[in-house]
């Protein structure tokens, strides 16, 4: 494969790395945070989200935070300017390989953004589900390490995010090659601990020589479990909210245990939104932008362009399902639940569906729209801008999730004045209230068809009573979800280390 980087270089400096060291400019502190996903660079789901934010706040904030990402063939990497920041060589294993890091020359995204290239492994057009991913993450965990181990300065703390990145504190703690690293600060962020990253035992020989007395770290129920290695190693780990780390010491796909004997490290911190993106006032992506005073015919423009293009009728409460259809957000009950919601209510509800996963519910969801015309449809695939007329246009946003580390989607639907009916579970319970205790929005116990329709059937109630529906959605969209706060969490997490 021919080598991306070299189209996008404009100017090589190679000769020292000083990363516009932070004590130059000022700064408090220096954080570097790895990921496999930062939006608007390449996105899967929420950790993109996170990932083009929470630096960007904690710039903001006076700190200098970056983050370092694999160089996937997205349209954001074509259409930005690049410098060369480095060139190694180093090696997984027997294979020996050249990285570039290219950094984005204008500061476009509030942040400083380094990719990694390692030609032919990284620079692909997906992000994950490849048959080497194994080979992908962990090739560009050791260029991110061999890179940090060339600046001048040490970071302040390396700030990584799920699986892609949690074998960077096992490397830096004991792989006798980076030695110089040992004392660099380590934070891992579990945005959602169903992936783990497992590998095969074979495959340890692509660790940087490690003290193979140390094995223990990267072991989990036999086999190598690079999350596991991450929550034994890093001195801190977090989580995307509070009652998600509370339900990962029962519930976390074999890391229960884990969980238990670690959470004295552990720590949940509820991830912000960025209203800088998500705001109904400014979003240029939806058809009619509004505010709390133009809510009401705000929502409903946005509301016909959604019926007008996926023929519905807008006199029917919307419900809208957006996300990753797969088991955890629970969509191959949504078919039923479908079903069941609008032959209750008789016809009088309109579902609307925006999601690709699971190739199963893929084709039960598109199986629909002919039986249920008029009442339904439903957009397989990946679309950010039909995902925020949605949130704009729709009445309600439906997340029976069976596990939902944070959830930005209800967050996202609160702040355009859509009612979240959702599942009562990790993020969805700390953030939205029942509006029979008072609250603003419609939660149920289980990821059933009949707790999904006994929801949606409070749904269609609440949408009769408008001046209850308009009292919710004047006070969702004066709620703080913005950054700041989470910004300051995280700053005293990384004070803890004591750097
Ligand atoms: P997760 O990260 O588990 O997928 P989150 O609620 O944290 O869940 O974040 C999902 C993010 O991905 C939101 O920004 C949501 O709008 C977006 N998203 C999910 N599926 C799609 C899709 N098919 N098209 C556009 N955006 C999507
Ligand atoms: C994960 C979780 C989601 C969370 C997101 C961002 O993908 O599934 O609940 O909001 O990460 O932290």
């Amino acid at each position: 494969m021919q080598n991306v980087t070299k189209f996008f270089v404009h100017q090589i400096f190679l000769t020292k790395l000083e990363h516009n060291s932070y004590k130059d400019k000022g700064r408090e502190m220096d954080i570097l945070h790895v990921s496999a996903e930062c939006y608007p660079v390449a996105k899967a789901g929420g950790l993109g989200d996170v990932v083009g934010a929470l630096p960007k706040y904690q710039c903001k904030m006076g700190h200098y935070a970056k983050v370092v990402m694999p160089m996937y063939r997205t349209k954001f990497l074509y259409q930005h300017e690049w410098t060369i920041d480095f060139k190694g060589r180093t090696n997984m294993g027997n294979w020996w390989f050249d990285y570039t890091i290219i950094k984005e020359k204008n500061n476009v995204l509030g942040f400083d953004l380094f990719l990694v290239d390692i030609n032919g492994l990284l620079d692909r057009e997906k992000i994950y589900g490849y048959a080497d991913d194994t080979e992908r993450f962990t090739a560009f965990q050791i260029a991110v390490v061999d890179w940090v181990n060339h600046w001048e300065h040490k970071p302040g703390v390396i700030h990584c995010h799920d699986h892609h990145s949690a074998l960077i504190p096992f490397i830096l703690k004991h792989s006798y090659q980076y030695n110089r690293l040992q004392d660099v600060p380590t934070v891992l962020t579990i945005h959602n601990a169903q992936y783990q990253g497992w590998m095969g035992w074979d495959k340890s020989i692509y660790l940087p020589v490690w003290d193979r007395w140390k094995g223990g770290l990267l072991e989990w129920n036999k086999t190598l479990n690079p999350l596991a290695a991450g929550i034994k190693t890093a001195w801190k780990v977090t989580t995307v909210s509070n009652s998600y780390l509370e339900e990962l010491k029962y519930m976390s796909n074999g890391l229960e245990k884990l969980f238990q004997y670690e959470q004295g490290k552990c720590v949940g911190i509820l991830n912000g939104i960025d209203t800088d993106i998500w705001n109904p006032a400014t979003d240029e992506y939806i058809s009619h932008q509004y505010d709390t005073a133009t809510m009401t015919e705000g929502k409903l423009a946005n509301k016909k362009v959604l019926c007008e293009r996926f023929n519905l009728n807008e006199e029917n409460p919307l419900i809208v399902f957006i996300g990753r259809m797969v088991g955890e957000k629970a969509a191959d009950v949504l078919p039923d639940a479908i079903l069941a919601s609008l032959y209750s209510l008789q016809g009088n509800a309109n579902f609307l569906i925006l999601g690709s996963g699971e190739p199963h519910v893929e084709w039960q969801l598109s199986q629909l729209t002919g039986a249920l015309s008029g009442n339904y449809n439903v957009f397989i695939g990946y679309d950010e801008a039909l995902s925020h007329q949605m949130y704009a246009g729709a009445d309600f946003l439906l997340m029976p999730s069976r596990v939902e580390p944070c959830g930005l989607n209800q967050m996202y639907s609160m702040k355009y004045g859509t009612v979240p009916v959702v599942r009562n579970t990790g993020g969805l319970h700390d953030t939205v209230l029942d509006m029979g205790d008072g609250g603003w929005g419609i939660r149920f116990e289980h990821a059933s068809v009949g707790d999904i329709t006994h929801a949606v059937n409070r749904a269609a109630a609440v949408y009769k009573d408008k001046k209850e529906l308009t009292r919710m959605q004047q006070h969702m969209m004066k709620l703080d979800h913005s950054w700041e706060n989470a910004v300051q969490q995280y700053l005293n997490v990384y004070q803890s280390l004591k750097f």
